[in-house]
């Protein structure tokens, strides 16, 4: 939830002369910005800027309570007010309306329910280091709660695949891709619209798969990676969003299965956040840390740095990993080796 402090603010903020009030309420700033999606304000709004009481008569709304919903979605960076009509910015019309394609809308019941469910059980977790929750687990058995972390992680992915697909060195003559846990499949469907001799497998749990792209060269294979056969043949593995879910045994262990599964001089792609990244600032540290801890809570897996997963890639087989961060993003950087 972005805050934006004036100098004054930030002083009053240091020297505590109230109490630390916007970390009870940005979490309420979190439902705000849900109930303004779910009521489809920012499609409101895209369609037609409105004052609150026009906005209030469209959506059929309480007027006074509209205003006031308008003005912290305003001072959170969500809307902009000009001559008392409300308009949306570049954030919310890329990531809050329901028709873009990088809409996040469809994935907001997950973090509503995260933040209830999941979450306060951190005390626990970090009392004795177990998981909060078997978290996919749980998402194979409840297909709403799973449609919604799908379509959050697909929005996400929109934005990031066109970046990483063009970093990735597929090798000369390349036909098979293994996509692991990929979900929705949207990583290996940019690197088939480049790469136009390449099929793509994507490897993931049953429900997860009802997510999955449609795609004349894409199959869906339900399975665990962890259990199941991983087949072989392949010339290019990715591993989106996987390992930060896994210990250090089962990312290993995994590694180690997937260089037998490719072929010799394959490439393997580890995208995740590595907290070794020369972080551009603060707010970067900070939300890596808060991933760290939702990691911990919700999967029992955790950040690792770059060299780390290098380490891990080495001890398996794969050779000279590179650290490639095509979108200068800390939430999504690359380990790239060759087996
Ligand atoms: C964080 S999501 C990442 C999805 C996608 N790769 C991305 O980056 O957007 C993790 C994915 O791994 C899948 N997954 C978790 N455990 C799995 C297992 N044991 N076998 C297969 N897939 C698994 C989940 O269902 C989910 O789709």
């Amino acid at each position: 939830m972005p805050l934006f402090f004036n100098a004054l603010e930030a002083a009053a903020h240091r020297l505590s002369i109230v109490p630390p009030m916007f970390d009870y309420f940005n979490a309420l700033g979190l439902h705000a910005l849900i109930a303004a999606a779910r009521m489809r304000v920012f499609d409101a709004l895209r369609e037609r800027p409105s004052t609150c009481d026009e906005l209030a008569a469209t959506l059929n709304l309480d007027p006074r309570s509209a205003e006031v919903l308008l003005r912290v979605l305003a001072g959170l960076g969500y809307l902009r007010a000009r001559r008392g009509r409300y308009r949306l910015t570049r954030t919310s019309r890329l990531w809050f309306t329901t028709d873009s394609p990088t809409s996040l809308v469809a994935g907001l019941e997950f973090w509503e329910r995260t933040a209830c469910v999941i979450w306060p059980r951190l005390e626990k977790s970090v009392r004795d280091g177990s998981p909060a929750t078997p978290f996919y687990a749980l998402l194979e058995s409840d297909p709403e709660l799973s449609r919604s972390f799908q379509a959050w992680t697909a929005a996400v992915a929109r934005r990031q695949a066109p970046a990483t697909a063009r970093v990735i060195p597929v090798p000369r003559g390349a036909r098979q891709v293994l996509d692991v846990g990929g979900g929705h499949g949207l990583f290996s469907v940019e690197l088939l619209r480049r790469h136009p001799d390449l099929r793509a497998t994507v490897l993931d749990l049953p429900q997860a798969l009802e997510a999955a792209a449609d795609h004349p060269r894409l199959v869906a294979r339900a399975g665990s990676f962890l259990e199941d056969d991983l087949g072989e043949g392949y010339d290019v593995v990715l591993l989106f969003n996987i390992v930060h879910g896994l210990d250090d045994q089962e990312t290993a262990r995994l590694f180690r299965r997937l260089a037998a599964a490719l072929n010799p001089g394959g490439t393997i792609v580890v995208g995740d956040q590595f907290d070794d990244s020369i972080m551009p600032g603060r707010a970067s540290r900070t939300l890596l840390g808060l991933l760290d801890l939702n990691y911990r809570v919700a999967a029992g897996g955790r950040v690792r740095g770059f060299r780390e997963v290098a380490r891990l890639l080495e001890g398996a087989g794969f050779r000279r990993p590179r650290h490639r961060r095509p979108l200068r993003s800390v939430t999504t950087e690359l380990a790239v080796a060759r087996r």
